[in-house]
């Protein structure tokens, strides 16, 4: 591997649904003290997406942002678009091919879907940076998104979440640069799953958490035996957020495995991250990029130079470490003020709606369906016709619109 080339994430843009529910209102339904929730989980608000919005729509709504921000030219770079999902809508067209047909992309590159849990997002991202490693005047468009859906009233439910993350990958990024160092660990793990038969997760969540944490250490070991920092060489901690406290329990978790390099972190290496999470909910394949986010987004000091750990865990399961250095441009490559008002406009749902738009107007079953125009956002779900789905672009693209 080519290390003397820097490659790592060139711009980054989140994307969620217009709706949500408190957890207080959950809460209130479930007869439970709301600190529980608040608190013992750490989460305030979920994303609710209405029946028009899929894991395709909202992950539409990332990439099209990020290509947004690019010229043509470097567009015309993009040489794969990879989709990671754990919610996708097809067991054989990838998520991917979908965003073909809805993004301002020109058709002559690579497009596929990843899946391994809550991982798919670093599978692409370590991916697409090795590509980039290889040929490094090309580009790639990774592209996380899901929708965190468990049964309704189990303990999973105050954990639902939906979001999409999309980074372009490319020599000398502006955001970060992605360190070549990693350590991974994969085993045979029954912590989350979900059959084909199964709309919702399965989960067995007292496993997952401590299965998380294993890993973890797992992984924290292989990335030093392969030349990465130690703890205490990395200024800040992003970890995969399915709901907040578990990425508390995990900076616990290190500061009692390793007291000598964690001594001199506080809490707010890691719980700046954790601001969007707090208010979306688990996206999955996105969180941990979505935590990447709001820490760029809401560090006050400046971050320029700064390392960052990541720990990506997906149930079944997979867990990778590594570590990245914020670039001196990442404050103009990033859209602050656009992503913090993306979650201020947001409106609250009352928990009959929530229910209706997420467990009864949910089916995907239907050979033949027409959606009414309910999500406000930019592409939506409008029908399936004779089992394909039909999507729409509610502003169409300046050149096709003239
Ligand atoms: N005030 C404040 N905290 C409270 C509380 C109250 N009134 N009541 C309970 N809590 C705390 C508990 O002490 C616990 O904290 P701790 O984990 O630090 O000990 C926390 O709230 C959760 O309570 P618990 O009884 O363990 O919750 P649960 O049995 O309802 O399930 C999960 C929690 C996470 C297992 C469940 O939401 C789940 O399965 N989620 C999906 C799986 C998942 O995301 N796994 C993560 C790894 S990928």
């Amino acid at each position: 591997m080519n290390k003397a080339i820097k490659v790592g994430i060139n711009r980054i843009e989140f994307s969620t649904t217009e709706n949500y529910l408190t957890l207080e209102k959950l809460a209130e339904a479930h007869q439970i003290d709301p600190a529980k929730y608040l608190y013992g989980i750490g989460q305030s608000k979920m994303a609710v997406p209405t029946p028009d919005e899929d894991t395709i729509s909202i992950a539409a709504n990332a990439a099209q942002d990020v290509l947004n921000t690019m010229t043509p030219e470097e567009v015309n770079t993009i040489s794969t678009l990879i989709f990671a999902t754990e919610t996708g809508v097809d067991q054989s067209k990838s998520g991917a091919a979908y965003l073909m047909g809805l993004i301002d992309i020109h058709p002559n590159c690579r497009a596929f879907e990843v899946k391994q849990a809550c991982y798919g997002g670093t599978a692409g991202l370590q991916m697409a940076c090795d590509m980039v490693r290889a040929r490094p005047d090309e580009s790639v468009l990774v592209v996380a998104c899901d929708i965190a859906r468990y049964q309704q009233n189990t303990p999973g439910e105050c954990t639902q979440g939906a979001g999409a993350v999309a980074m372009l990958i490319t020599a000398d990024p502006d955001i970060i640069e992605i360190d070549a160092e990693r350590g991974c660990y994969s085993a045979d793990i029954m912590d989350f799953w979900r059959p084909n038969q199964f709309k919702h997760a399965l989960v067995d969540g007292e496993l997952s958490k401590d299965a998380y944490l294993n890993v973890m250490t797992s992984s924290y070991q292989g990335y030093l035996v392969n030349g990465g920092k130690p703890l205490d060489q990395l200024e800040w901690l992003c970890f995969h957020q399915p709901f907040t406290k578990m990425a508390k329990k995990a900076f616990e978790h290190l500061s009692a495995q390793y007291p000598e390099q964690m001594a001199d972190k506080t809490d707010a290496a890691y719980s700046i991250s954790q601001q969007y999470g707090r208010e979306i909910g688990n996206t999955y394949t996105a969180s941990l990029y979505i935590g990447l986010l709001s820490l760029l987004d809401n560090a006050e000091q400046d971050l320029t130079g700064q390392t960052i750990g990541f720990f990506s865990y997906g149930s079944g399961a997979v867990g990778e470490f590594f570590s990245g250095t914020v670039n001196k441009n990442y404050r103009h490559a990033i859209n602050t003020l656009a992503n913090q008002q993306k979650l201020a406009a947001r409106t609250a749902l009352s928990y009959d709606t929530y229910c209706q738009y997420m467990y009864q107007l949910r089916d995907y079953d239907q050979a033949n369906i027409r959606y009414n125009p309910t999500s406000g956002s930019n592409f939506r779900l409008a029908a399936i016709h004779d089992n394909k789905r039909v999507y729409e672009r509610v502003l169409e693209p300046m050149s096709k619109a003239a």
